[in-house]
């Protein structure tokens, strides 16, 4: 099946044509924030959608019908994406957005304004063998040909939506001038219900009895897999061939092993500690 080879390039990032304009982009780096929006802030492959569905039935306390019958776009809309602006026409507040743009572009707005942000954050070997993999479905990406030469352009960090890298130690700096809260995949893996329990504590947004039981049961990896409003499985054909592989593809931590040669991880672990080593880290993250 034939690529949509457009591409976009913001603040030197290559971005897929297909979802984003010069002017969708400037809407974003624009946007008025209001101080009760929330946005999920995600480099591609980190558990972006899982967040989306957590958040969804949070605020919904655990009320599993939104999650079921809205889709996944409509719910936390891509701030950076061309519906956008129409997407947020009526939606009541507060509002759940969702970004991967890098934290400079969103940062000057943000900081002006008491917007809530969650970042996720995913180890980034698993991040590097889902990316690979999503590339064979979307069709709206470039083809990735082998294994090897991808990892060396996401090391490089000429792949789209930029250096993972950058996209971390940017967001990470932010811990001191916005409301921002570190989350990663590994830990909503570990420990769903504490992670939900944190979120709440931070979004000032009340539990209600039930709401973590629903919240597990809606959020599995089963069940979102099943849900046609988070698996993508409404995208047609012509934007993600669903012959290649499934959105909701394994789940798991540290697929990486299966993937990873002894040389390509002694290569990996270089480069993470040339990027990565004098960052200070939030306790959890993984790696
Ligand atoms: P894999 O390709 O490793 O399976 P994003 O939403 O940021 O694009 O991330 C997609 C990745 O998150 C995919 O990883 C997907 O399977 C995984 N994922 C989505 N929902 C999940 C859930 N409920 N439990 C575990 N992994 C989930």
């Amino acid at each position: 099946m034939e690529r949509m080879e457009v591409t976009e390039t913001f603040a030197g990032i290559a971005l897929p044509g297909h979802l984003h304009t010069q002017e969708s982009l400037g809407f974003a780096a624009a946007f008025t924030f209001r101080p009760t929006d929330v946005l999920i802030a995600t480099y591609p492959k980190s558990g972006t959608t899982w967040m989306q569905e957590i958040l969804t039935l949070l605020f919904s306390l655990g009320d599993a019908r939104p999650a079921k019958t809205i889709p996944n776009w409509e719910r936390a809309p891509w701030l950076e994406q061309i519906y956008c602006r129409e997407a947020l026409q009526d939606t009541e507040t507060p509002r759940l957005l969702t970004t991967h743009l890098p934290a400079h572009v969103l940062a000057p707005a943000l900081q002006r304004s008491k917007a809530k942000v969650i970042y996720v954050a995913r180890n980034p070997k698993d991040v590097a063998v889902s990316f690979y993999h999503f590339h064979h479905l979307a069709k709206f990406l470039p083809d990735p040909s082998s294994f090897d030469d991808f990892l060396t352009q996401f090391l490089e960090g000429t792949v789209h939506y930029g250096s993972w890298f950058d996209h971390v130690k940017g967001w990470l700096g932010q811990r001191h001038l916005l409301d921002i809260l570190y989350v990663t995949y590994e830990e909503l893996h570990q420990d769903l219900r504490g992670t939900a329990q944190r979120l709440s504590t931070f979004l000032g947004c009340p539990l209600a009895p039930g709401t973590l039981a629903a919240l597990e049961q809606h959020c599995s990896f089963s069940a979102m897999r099943d849900n046609t409003m988070a698996n993508y499985s409404l995208i047609p054909n012509e934007i993600m061939d669903h012959s290649q592989g499934r959105f909701m593809r394994k789940g798991v931590v540290g697929d990486w092993r299966s993937h990873f040669s002894p040389e390509q991880n002694a290569l990996f672990n270089r480069r993470y500690q040339e990027e990565m080593g004098a960052m200070e880290l939030p306790s959890q993250w993984p790696m």
